[in-house]
C-alpha cells in the first residue's frame, strides 16, 4: 500500500472508507459510519491521507485519518502551576478526537507523521482562534505511552479512559522554529 504525500478532508465520492482496518473496532465504525455526519452536521473535522492506487470501486483506499474538533476543559483538572494562570471558566482545548493507521501500513512511523500533520493543522487554526492545548483521550495504556513518546502528558482518568494534553504553547514552539526543524518529533 502506497500512500500518498498529503492529508486532504474526507470525502464520500473518493475514500473508500470500508476497507479502512485499524486493529480497532470502534475507530473503524467511527471512520465508517460517523466521520462524515459529524462532519456535516459541524461538530468536527476529518482529514485523511489516502493510498495512491484505486480499488476497483475508482475510490482510494485509506492509509490514516485524524478527526479534530474543538472542546473544553475544567481549568482544575489542570496542573496548579498551568490552572492558576488561568480564569475562572472552562478552557478552550483542540480535541484529537481520533487518530488511526490502517494496520497495513502501521509500524512505518505514519502514525508519529498523522500526529504530526493533526498538530500542524490545529497550529494553523490557533492562529486565528486560540486554545490552551491539544488534547486526546487514550483507550489504553499502549497508546497512551504513544502519546506520551510526543510530549503528551497525563490530565486525568475518566471512565477509563486516559486524556493526555500538550499545551499549545508547545506546538506553537515545534512549528515556529525557524528552520522548521522538527526535534525530537522529526525522530
Ligand atoms: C497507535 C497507532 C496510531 C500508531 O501508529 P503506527 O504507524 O503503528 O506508529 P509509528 O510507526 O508511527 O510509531 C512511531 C513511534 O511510536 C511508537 N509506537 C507506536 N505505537 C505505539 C504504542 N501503541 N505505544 C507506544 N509506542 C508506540 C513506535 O515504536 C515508534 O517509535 P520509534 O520512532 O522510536 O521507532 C496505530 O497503531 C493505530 O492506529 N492503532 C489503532 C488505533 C489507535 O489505537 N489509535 C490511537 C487512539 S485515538
Amino acid at each position: 500500500m502506497k500512500c500518498s504525500k498529503r492529508f486532504v478532508e474526507l470525502d464520500k465520492a473518493l475514500h473508500d472508507r470500508n476497507s479502512f482496518d485499524c486493529d480497532s473496532v470502534d475507530l473503524n465504525i467511527f471512520l465508517q459510519r460517523h466521520a462524515l455526519r459529524h462532519m456535516k452536521v459541524g461538530v468536527s473535522k476529518t482529514m485523511v491521507l489516502a493510498a495512491t492506487e484505486q480499488l476497483a470501486n475508482k475510490k482510494y483506499p485509506l492509509c490514516s485519518f485524524y478527526t479534530i474538533a474543538p472542546s473544553s476543559i475544567q481549568r482544575e483538572t489542570l496542573p496548579k502551576n498551568l490552572s492558576r494562570k488561568l480564569p475562572h471558566y472552562p478552557v478552550p482545548v483542540f480535541l484529537i478526537a481520533q487518530l488511526a493507521v490502517n494496520k497495513k501500513v502501521q509500524g512505518q512511523q505514519l502514525g508519529k507523521i498523522t500526529l504530526i500533520k493533526s498538530l500542524e493543522f490545529l497550529w494553523h487554526v490557533n492562529k486565528q482562534m486560540h486554545a490552551y492545548a491539544v488534547v486526546v483521550d487514550c483507550l489504553n495504556e499502549s497508546v497512551e505511552n504513544f502519546y506520551k513518546k510526543y510530549g503528551f502528558d497525563h490530565l486525568y482518568k475518566d471512565d477509563g479512559k486516559s486524556r493526555m494534553f500538550l499545551p499549545m504553547k508547545t506546538v506553537e514552539q515545534l512549528f515556529e522554529m525557524p528552520d522548521h526543524d522538527q526535534g525530537g518529533m522529526a525522530g
